[in-house]
């Protein structure tokens, strides 16, 4: 690292890391930048540029990679000439970044690689001839629903409107529009993709369904992905925000947890995400967020009876579907932490309400020596997100998914471990406190099934948004081999299974 560059780096305050792409990097950034132009950053004396580019991710242990260089494409021409150029240096590795929203350590990133973001390729347009929405995967769903709303029409994306678009509609996308649409992904009928050869391909449904399954939640593994085609969903006024709950509300809200998962999808316009925090000293706080796909709630069954139960906070309302995106993502964006996701996908046992509990008390249990009065700011939580039949039937009937959901799938529900904290020394345990959980839910949940004499091998494929870059997510997938031979078949040479990172075939 150059003397200017570490100057540079304590003045916009990233960490100080030592530096050294091999010179055949150096040669491909020098070979990118000649052929787009003003297209490329490098580090040096005042590259703010770059450095704005290196903090855009939503992880703060994301933020001290290095790469060593940014390209920004506008167009999948340019990142044609970036995959053609990195054909030809096979040592180099990459890193293509939508929304940088996963946080986990060389997905989205690449320390002295070269790192392709979406930044100058973003947005949606509609086109009400065909029904459909084009969308670019840089940005964030604010923008997306921003776009299309003026239009009376949405896709299947984020609840939280600052999550980013590109990686969510690769890793599958659960939407509070899921019980009417599926997951986001399978909403998709094209993907403009940059295939490992840099051949611009237009992969379409309909001439190529095997493919067009594989898309829809296996990630990175198929090709740089510059534009969805992704029929819409009319929205006008809809109902929603978030209500915040204390401990004393428990057992109640659990119970209405476990009514809703097996019921809720009887009026799919109705959503929650159950929200459960362990903050410092074990202090519980549970954070359900709403959605109803109308502008007044229903007044009776399993979705209005949650609203009996009086919250700290309670917030819901009539507003425009923006206004709920942006509202609910706006305190995520201040998290401002090193975060870790890991999931695990749960059956849904109809003899065993006291699951949840459980599975909040063992968080608890865990993580409550960690979270002392010296980390005052780090919070564990884990999100129980249903995930009923009906959903497995609406991917089915779109093509299907490369999580392989289908009708005949049971309820399930899909947990999302999440821990925050701010020192990069608490790195190795924080981890290691969601595997904890995850480790001891693989241990428990056979034994659930036996006593609620349900079959052991009920499907519980892992939900790739949500999971941590060491969980075997594709290899949960039933039709792991058949997308694996796939993978192979287009990317004969491994330039996005060995030299980038994500979740692999
Ligand atoms: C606050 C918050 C709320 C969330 N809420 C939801 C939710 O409601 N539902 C849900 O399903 N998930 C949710 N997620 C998870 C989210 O979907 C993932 O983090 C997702 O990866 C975000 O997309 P991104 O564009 O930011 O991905 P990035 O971090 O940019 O990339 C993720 C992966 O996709 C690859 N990738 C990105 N863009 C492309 C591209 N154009 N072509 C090829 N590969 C690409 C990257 O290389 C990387 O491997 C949430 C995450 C956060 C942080
Ligand atoms: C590039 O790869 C795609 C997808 O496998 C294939 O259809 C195309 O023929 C290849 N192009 C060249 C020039 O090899």
């Amino acid at each position: 690292m150059s003397l200017r560059r570490a100057f540079l780096a304590l003045l916009v305050g990233a960490r100080l890391v030592t530096s050294a792409p091999t010179q055949a990097t150096t040669q491909a950034c020098t070979d990118i930048n000649n052929a787009l132009p003003g297209k490329v950053l490098t580090p040096g004396l005042l590259a703010l540029e770059y450095e704005f580019e290196t903090q855009k991710y939503w992880s703060t242990t994301l933020r001290s990679v290095d790469p060593a260089c940014i390209v920004q494409p506008v167009s999948a021409e340019d990142v044609s000439a970036v995959v053609r150029i990195l054909n030809t240096y096979p040592t180099v590795n990459f890193a293509t970044r939508s929304g940088g929203h996963d946080p986990n350590v060389g997905h989205a990133t690449v320390q002295d690689g070269v790192l392709i973001t979406m930044t100058d390729l973003a947005g949606a347009t509609y086109d009400a001839a065909k029904q459909v929405a084009y969308v670019k995967p840089g940005g964030e769903w604010n923008d997306v629903v921003g776009d299309l709303e003026p239009s009376g029409v949405t896709i299947t994306g984020g609840r939280l409107g600052l999550v980013g678009v590109g990686g969510y509609l690769l890793q599958g996308g659960i939407s509070f529009l899921s019980s009417q649409e599926g997951l986001a992904a399978d909403n998709i009928i094209g993907w403009e993709t940059v295939v490992a050869n840099g051949s611009i391909v237009n992969v379409d449904a309909t001439t190529s369904p095997d493919l067009a399954q594989a898309m829809r939640g296996s990630g990175s593994q198929f090709g740089i992905v510059t534009r969805y085609t992704v029929k819409v969903h009319p929205i006008g006024d809809v109902w929603g925000g978030f209500c915040a709950y204390d401990s004393s509300q428990s057992d109640k809200l659990y119970a209405l947890l476990h009514t809703f998962i097996k019921d809720g999808a009887q009026d799919p316009k109705a959503a929650i995400i159950f929200s459960d925090l362990v903050a410092v000293g074990g202090l519980g706080t549970k954070l359900l967020y709403y959605f109803y796909d109308g502008p007044a709630r229903p007044t009776s069954g399993p979705f209005a009876d949650f609203f009996s139960v009086p919250g700290l906070i309670c917030a819901p309302k009539t507003q425009k579907y923006s206004e709920l995106l942006k509202s609910n993502g706006e305190p995520a964006r201040l998290l401002n932490s090193r975060v870790s996701f890991r999931t695990y996908t749960l059956p849904y046992i109809p003899s065993r309400p006291q699951m949840y509990s459980e599975i909040r008390a063992k968080l608890a249990e865990i993580a409550t020596p960690f979270l002392t009065l010296l980390r005052p700011t780090s919070q564990f939580s884990v999100d129980f997100q249903p995930l009923p039949t009906l959903i497995g039937k609406i991917s089915e009937s779109k093509g299907g998914n490369a999580m392989g959901l289908t009708s005949s799938d049971p309820d399930r529900i899909i947990l999302e471990v999440q821990g925050s904290w701010s020192s990069a020394s608490d790195d190795a345990v924080g981890y290691g406190l969601s595997k904890q959980l995850t480790d001891w839910l693989e241990e428990q949940v056979p034994k659930w099934l036996d006593e609620a004499g349900i079959s052991r091998d009920v499907y519980l494929p892992l939900f790739m948004n949500d999971a941590a870059g060491d969980q075997p997510v594709t290899q949960s997938y039933k039709d792991y081999e058949k997308f694996k031979a796939l993978q192979r078949q287009i990317d004969p040479n491994g330039l996005f299974s060995t030299r980038a990172g994500g979740f692999k075939y």
